[in-house]
């Protein structure tokens, strides 16, 4: 099939090139010469492990173009993903300009049916807005007489694996009208999709509203994991007990599963905080805010803070003359994205405290450079205290502290007797729990985890003690049962 894509950024390089490599001839839009010169020229402008391959096998081939014209993408297809980005607007709402922009300009170019397929996350309601901004094109063309449907298509590619995801999909989630266009747009869609369905029915047809909340929901449901996760896991640092053990002692209940169950130090990147919040907007919105995600949010906003919190009680709020090695930029492994990374406000306030810092990522120095000038533009005179080192190790000589904010696979087994060695005092503040306490312990280093029982951060009296239950006499067998 022929299929154009419009967007360059994450989802529509991805969908693009994957397509492509099933075979379809597809045309990728986008108004930013320079990334399509970038792209043309062999280059990259995002960093996924297996993309480039990909990408470059489907030129050489010839099913892959990417091109800045708007009039001649709208020819090569009559299939048209929307996969432009939708950054939050002031209100924190998803601000729909390049969304409508894209639809419009298929409006102005086309001559035939289309199906236009909204893969950018958008609120619930967006289908019907592109469909106003094309009928208004078309009625300025007199041209009326042309037939479109408007479906929902959601992406659930997450960063750093989005070759697989796309590849093997637990579910293709189509949203479609309930007319014969509708129809059309669905029979097509089935159709580019089918190489997914050979062996197992993956596809979800549904409603477009229900498509958009879809997508909404997800990540809603797994952000909510997270900071639920986060806030046992602080509660596991005062009341003494390792969150660790706690997350595989519930994750064997398939009820609860072992997914993102994960502690850490909040969530980032492009989606879950966007997405998030963009729901809890809508949610007002409609005069029924959703009690559980906000709070899920301020949990998000406050477990930025923890690691620091450790930080300011080990070593008070002043930290002139103390060097930090921080291992890990990236909001998370096998990306350089550093949107929303905790290690932006960390790094920040460490700097802002009188710190050094010496950082390692093994991707993401550059971005992390970038980001970290646009957080500090008001005090620029502190990017002299950061450095970018080669190997993890060299950011650790001398340092007064090793911090953790990224769970690269290169940083989960490192020599505790060489880092030992290395550091002026041997602490290790780990934002991924990547270590096991003993072992940290037992190579003489102070380790702080992500609720891994800090019970040195507490005054003796906070301490709870636990509760001892003696018990004289054997339980009787219904008092057992009736436990639950
Ligand atoms: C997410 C969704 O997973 C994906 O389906 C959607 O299409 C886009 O948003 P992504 O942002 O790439 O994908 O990252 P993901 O792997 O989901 O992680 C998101 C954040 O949650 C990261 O900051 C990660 O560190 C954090 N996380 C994840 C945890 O803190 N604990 C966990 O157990 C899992």
């Amino acid at each position: 099939m022929n299929v154009t894509i419009v967007g360059t950024g994450y989802v529509g390089l991805v969908t693009g090139a994957c397509l492509a490599e099933l075979g379809n001839n597809v045309f990728c839009l986008d108004v930013d010469q320079a990334k399509i010169g970038l792209l043309n020229a062999g280059g990259m402008p995002i960093h996924e492990p297996g993309l480039q391959e990909i990408i470059q096998r489907n030129v050489e081939e010839g099913r892959l173009t990417f091109s800045t014209d708007a009039a001649a993408s709208v020819a090569f297809a009559d299939l048209h993903f929307i996969a432009v980005g939708t950054p939050p607007d002031e209100d924190g709402s998803a601000d729909l300009k390049y969304v409508l922009a894209a639809a419009r300009q298929i409006g102005r170019h086309m001559e035939g049916f289309k199906v236009i397929v909204d893969k950018s996350t958008v609120p619930v309601g967006t289908a019907e807005k592109v469909a106003a901004v094309v009928r208004e094109e078309l009625a300025q063309r007199r041209r009326d007489d042309i037939a479109f449907s408007v479906a929902s298509n959601p992406e659930f590619l997450k960063e750093g694996a989005a070759i697989d995801d796309f590849m093997r999909p637990d579910r293709i989630v189509l949203g479609v009208e309930d007319d014969e266009r509708g129809e059309r747009a669905l029979a097509m869609l089935r159709e580019l999709y089918r190489p997914f369905n050979r062996n197992h029915e993956r596809t979800r047809v549904m409603d477009v509203r229900s498509a958009e909340f879809t997508k909404y929901a997800a990540n809603a449901m797994l952000a909510t994991r997270i900071s639920f996760m986060n806030e046992l896991a602080n509660l596991a640092d005062r009341v003494g007990a390792d969150i660790e053990l706690v997350r595989q002692g519930i994750g064997s209940d398939p009820r609860i599963g072992y997914s993102f169950l994960y502690a850490g130090t909040g969530y980032g990147g492009s989606c879950f905080p966007k997405d998030v919040d963009a729901l809890c907007r809508t949610a007002q919105e409609h005069g029924l805010p959703l009690q559980v995600l906000d709070a899920v949010q301020r949990v998000n906003h406050a477990q930025k803070q923890v690691l620091l919190e450790k930080v300011w009680h080990q070593f008070g709020k002043r930290l002139a003359g103390r060097t930090f090695a921080v291992w890990g930029l990236a909001f998370k492994p096998g990306t350089d994205d550093m949107r929303e990374a905790p290690s932006r406000s960390i790094i920040r306030a460490l700097l802002q405290a009188g710190a050094r810092v010496r950082a390692h990522d093994p991707v993401a120095q550059e971005q992390a450079a970038r980001a970290l000038a646009l957080d500090l533009q008001d005090q620029p005179q502190l990017l002299a205290n950061v450095t970018f080192v080669a190997k993890p190790m060299d950011a650790v000589a001398d340092a007064d502290a090793l911090v953790v904010l990224t769970e690269w696979k290169n940083y989960k087994s490192p020599n505790l007797r060489a880092l030992r060695e290395a550091m002026r005092s041997p602490l290790v503040l780990d934002g991924r729990n990547l270590y096991e306490p003993h072992a940290m312990a037992a190579a003489g280093i102070t380790y702080m985890g992500i609720g891994r029982s800090n019970l040195a951060l507490l005054a003796p009296a906070q301490r709870v003690q636990p509760e001892v239950r003696v018990v004289s006499d054997p339980v009787p067998a219904d008092e057992v049962a009736a436990e639950s």
